[in-house]
């Protein structure tokens, strides 16, 4: 996700905004810019890589500074649309980290009272807000503009004739680093581990005025916070992964915030009809590779489910090479990086062949925006492992979406159903957290896979493509051969390879498939196979026949492969770590595949 640093001391801010940029460069980025208060306010942003930038910038003296790597989500990334933004005064400047919800609105009403943006972004509305409600102290300010603001933030400001910049937290992280003489905010430690290892958290709701030598955190009420440090004792290469082991568990730890900021104004542009598409249509084909074609697989699902609309899965590089018959459907493209080439190729041809095209991406930018007609972009953030995790449960929330929409346009749900869903939707941020809070004992139940030459992963519905998704994780980080099978298709062959050096993990949620998936794992069980099951929470009819059980809470069956997902993303990652493997970076793999 995006980065903030902001520096007030005696060094020049320069040297230490970008030695701060630099060091956030991991969490991902496509422009960044400074902005330091010297003689006057001066900015310097741009597209591409901070080095660019920063061999680019001429010496600016100046003691006070904000800086900014920008991972898009509104507005394309461009020079324009990369922080910080001044207001029409050139006085002020911010940087922000999150979404403004309610931006457009804010920005219609700013520019009938005569403010002039430069940039597509949401985040321009807030160094307008500060402007409007400026009246000689800027923490007031900021106060003021934020009580107009729906969303949330990680947010610094400056001015060019003060000696503080002053900042506010909302969903979004923001920490204090303390040093002597000097302070410094940030996104995460990493951006100040050269400075200090003193380090002050700041809550949601809380806003602060940082000097050089005085901090100050106000709360929700204006009241002064007094706070201890923390002792920060994270070398810097841990503190890129929040102290996580690998980014891929930090990843995975992410997916209640990722899955939250993705669906955040989705759901309010349902609810008025605006949300992705405007045309219903007769049928959907839906086109990707690898995870993201699993995420196509559980969409199918979805969409037959809630919108009744027959919807057929191809994999991009099967698809480009097919007759491809009939009335042209709707040809949904899923690709978190939106450079796959085969994905590419595939919207090319689906064009060519006149099908109305959609993509989900989670890249702003990406090529493949250029591709399609529409675009919808998940808000994972930046995914480092290169095993996709939170891209892939945003892209379910994709799929929910797209369902909902569909069935909101030909009736097939009324307004109380789909109101029902969004409400569930809405909790599962709150239930992923429920299995995350279990990790520990995920990780116990993975000692009967470590060994394994081979494991199952069995599925029924819904959660066949969870479970093919499931084996993808294990065979790409742990090296273990894995297989994702409908359980009914069992006894159509794999039977004959299970005994009690394999392992078979299966899903089992009570659907209306439950009964039979009971009865696959009694097969299982009965060729000796060790059983890891992943469940409902208290069902002890599954304990019963499971060697072991993993549990979920329990969800409406249609959203089940989201938590499901997530306890297969834990069983792999564990796996893996006690095989010893490079967890992030697995031999052979790319995060994106450019070729095909
Ligand atoms: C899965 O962990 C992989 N990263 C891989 O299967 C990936 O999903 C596939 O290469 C497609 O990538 P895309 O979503 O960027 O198109």
């Amino acid at each position: 996700m995006c980065g903030i640093i902001g520096y007030a001391g005696p060094r020049e801010a320069q040297e230490v905004l970008l030695d701060g940029l630099r060091r956030l460069e991991y969490r991902g980025y496509d422009s960044a810019g400074l902005a330091i208060v010297g003689s006057s306010l001066k900015v310097f942003k741009d597209k591409g890589e901070i080095s660019k930038l920063s061999s680019s910038m001429p010496q600016l003296r100046g003691h006070l500074g904000v800086g900014h790597t920008r991972w898009a989500t509104c507005g394309k990334p461009s020079q324009q649309n990369a922080h910080p933004f001044l207001d029409c005064t050139g006085q002020m400047a911010v940087v922000h980290n999150g979404i403004i919800e309610n931006h457009l609105a804010l920005r219609k009403k700013l520019i009938d009272e005569g403010h002039v943006f430069t940039s597509e972004t949401d985040t321009e509305v807030l160094v307008h807000l500060l402007e409007k409600h400026y009246k000689g102290d800027l923490h007031a300010a900021l106060r003021e503009a934020l009580k107009e603001v729906k969303g949330t933030y990680a947010v610094v400001a400056i001015r060019t004739d003060g000696r503080e910049l002053v900042a506010a937290r909302k969903e979004n992280p923001l920490v204090i680093g303390l040093g002597v003489g000097e302070n410094i905010v940030a996104s995460d430690v990493t951006a100040m581990l050269n400075y200090t290892n003193k380090a002050l958290y700041i809550m949601d709701g809380e806003t602060v005025v940082l000097g050089p030598s005085k901090v100050t955190i106000y709360d929700v009420d204006g009241r002064t916070v007094h706070r201890d440090p923390s002792i920060i004792t994270w070398t810097v290469e841990d503190a890129k992964k929040g102290g996580f082991e690998h980014y891929m568990l930090k990843e995975i730890f992410e997916q209640p915030t990722a899955i939250h900021n993705s669906l955040l104004e989705s759901l309010d542009e349902l609810e008025s009809g605006t949300l992705m598409i405007d045309h219903d249509a007769p049928s959907i084909k839906l086109v990707a590779c690898g995870t993201s074609y699993h995420a196509s697989m559980v969409g199918k699902y979805i969409i037959e489910a809630l919108a009744k609309i027959p919807t057929t899965v191809e994999l991009a590089s099967e698809y480009r090479y097919s007759p491809g018959t009939g009335e042209g459907p709707l040809t949904v493209l899923l690709t978190q990086s939106g450079e796959t080439a085969d994905t590419l190729a595939a919207a090319r041809e689906a064009r060519r062949r006149g099908c109305p095209t959609l993509a989900v991406t989670n890249v702003v930018g990406s090529t493949i925006a250029r591709e399609v007609d529409r675009v919808f972009y998940t808000k994972a953030g930046p995914e480092i492992g290169v095993a996709a995790t939170k891209t892939y449960t945003t892209q379910l929330m994709a799929m929910y979406l797209l369902g909902m929409r569909l069935a909101q346009m030909r009736r097939a749900m009324g307004r109380d159903e789909i109101r029902e869903l969004t409400s569930e939707l809405r909790g599962m941020p709150r239930y992923i957290g429920k299995v995350l809070d279990r990790a520990h004992e995920v990780e116990a139940a993975t000692d009967m896979l470590v060994p394994a030459r081979d494991v199952f992963f069995l599925g029924r519905n819904i959660n066949y493509p969870t479970m093919l998704e499931g084996a993808l994780k294990l065979k790409e980080i742990s090296y273990i051969h894995a297989e994702g099978y409908a359980a009914g298709e069992l006894k159509h062959g794999p039977l004959a390879l299970l005994d009690a050096s394999t392992p078979v993990v299966a899903a089992c949620v009570k659907d209306h498939t439950y009964e039979k998936m009971l009865a696959n794992i009694s097969e299982v069980a009965a060729r000796d196979s060790p059983i890891l099951a992943i469940g409902l929470e208290g069902d002890a009819d599954l304990a019963a026949v499971a060697d072991s059980t993993v549990s979920v809470p329990k969800v409406n069956p249609i959203l089940s492969p989201v938590p499901l997902t997530v306890m297969v993303q834990l069983i792999a990652y564990y796996t893996a770590r006690k095989r010893g493997c490079p967890i992030d970076k697995p031999r052979n793999l790319a995060k994106s595949v450019t070729v095909d």
